[in-house]
């Protein structure tokens, strides 16, 4: 299996977080998203543990754009994590959760004045500043208040991760951050370092997304260590936080390769520690920022089999009561899934269909080609790693109501997220 929350049981039905999940589709319905609680908590213990161990001072960030809600922010916030926003919904959110913002990281690369004004107001406790107009008006929103507004520079250090083009953000031609090797890094860094309203904590860069080359987070911090003794020796500035970004690629497929996260930090950390003494640095706190690799594998969604077309010397379909609404990643990106026949997980796959959803629109897959028991009408179909840029991604296309979010805990369920109703369709037509 792909990871070890999932499981075929006597009925020869597929489990997962060690529950049956044909019971599961009964007792809530489909679709259904389904979080295993005490996944999300490992995953989260094995950063936190990772980082205390390696950095002298370290703080683990989750990017709650993987998959946000209420109840996300408070585990999150139990297991002692800040957390990385993008907009005011979000900082919303975590504050209905009754989380503290005092380690929020506020990104995005387009902040309006409306969400400067916002996020200041509630106490978000860094902003990750993308471009130098941002700083502009940072400063001028930041006026007047007692307190200096604590900033890292977003930084692109120019790195290619090989990942697909629309997750790569390390690039020089990215949108996102101010570039090192066009020299506009070190010009941001000079302009905040000029600036009364704002303190200049750090630099952070984030270079890609489901990233399995560890080389690459090496590389990331090397460049990023070497642009910090460059700002120290012409301005004098010790930077204090350093931001690696998030980007631990996950199993989508058995032919995905498994990243040992602790390993990976234990060589960052050493990376950053060899780096640090030879130029002359003092160790800055180091912060990464996971998503996916928090979430990814501790989600599952279930969907029910509808029509099955056969189309003679050409293809089968199976369409099933969801698709690109809960599910947009294979239509975005071309991802891989693994997925199952959730009441007929022993029975051999000898049938090969394209999954598909039920909008109108041809690119509405979740999965094309794959090798399946030949299902009917009513089976449930699983469809595996699904906890990161599911939920979060959902539409009403359509006008289909997004599914809920029942979290699996030590045996247990419970729904941290509601189904939408008809009427939640329609609640803001005047
Ligand atoms: N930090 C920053 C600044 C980011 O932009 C991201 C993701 C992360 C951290 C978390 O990266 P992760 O650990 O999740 O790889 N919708 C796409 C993924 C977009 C990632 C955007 N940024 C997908 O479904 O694959």
């Amino acid at each position: 299996m792909i990871c070890n929350n999932i499981g075929i049981n006597e009925k020869g039905h597929i489990t997962f977080a060690g529950q049956d999940v044909c019971d599961l589709a009964q007792k809530y319905g489909t679709p259904l998203y389904l979080m295993d609680e005490d996944k999300i908590r490992e995953n989260c213990r094995t950063y936190k543990a990772a980082m205390d161990a390696c950095f002298a001072s370290a703080l683990p960030v989750y990017a709650s754009k993987a998959a946000c809600f209420k109840r996300m922010y408070e585990i999150i916030a139990e297991e002692g994590f800040g957390i990385d926003v993008v907009s005011v919904g979000e900082i919303y959110t975590a504050m209905k959760a009754g989380m503290s913002l005092e380690n929020a990281y506020f990104h995005s690369n387009n902040k309006t004045d409306f969400d400067i004004e916002f996020a200041i107001e509630n106490g978000v406790g860094y902003f990750v500043v993308d471009n130098e107009e941002e700083l502009y008006a940072i400063e001028r929103i930041n006026d007047g208040n007692a307190q200096k507004q604590k900033v890292l520079l977003r930084l692109t250090p120019g790195i290619d991760t090989h990942t697909y083009e629309a997750v790569n953000t390390g690039k020089v031609d990215s949108k996102f951050g101010s570039a090192i090797e066009t020299g506009q890094a070190e010009e941001i860094t000079r302009l905040a370092l000029g600036m009364q309203n704002i303190a200049l904590a750090g630099f952070h860069c984030h270079i890609g997304s489901q990233v399995f080359d560890s080389d690459t987070f090496l590389r990331g911090s090397e460049i990023m260590l070497s642009f910090a003794a460059q700002m120290k020796q012409k301005y004098g500035y010790e930077m204090q936080e350093l931001s690696l970004g998030g980007g631990y690629g996950v199993r989508y497929t058995e032919a995905d390769p498994e990243i040992d996260i602790a390993a990976n930090i234990r060589q960052v950390s050493e990376c950053v520690k060899a780096d640090c003494a030879k130029l002359g640095l003092q160790e800055p706190k180091l912060i990464m920022e996971p998503g996916r690799s928090i979430v990814a594998d501790a989600g599952m969604t279930l969907y029910s089999v509808g029509t099955i077309k056969q189309i003679p010397g050409y293809k089968n379909y199976v369409s099933i009561d969801g698709g690109m609404t809960d599910n947009p990643r294979y239509a975005l990106y071309g991802s891989e899934y693994t997925l199952f026949v959730a009441n007929k997980a022993k029975e051999a796959a000898d049938f090969t269909a394209d999954v598909v959803g039920r909008c109108c629109e041809s690119d509405d897959i979740i999965q094309p080609e794959v090798r399946l028991p030949k299902p009917v009408r009513g089976d449930i179909i699983a469809v595996c790693t699904t906890g990161a840029y599911n939920y979060s991604m959902a539409s009403n296309y359509n006008r289909v109501a997004r599914p809920p979010v029942v979290m699996l805990c030590g045996g247990k369920s419970y729904q941290a997220v509601k189904r939408e109703s008809l009427d939640d369709l329609i609640a803001n037509d005047l």
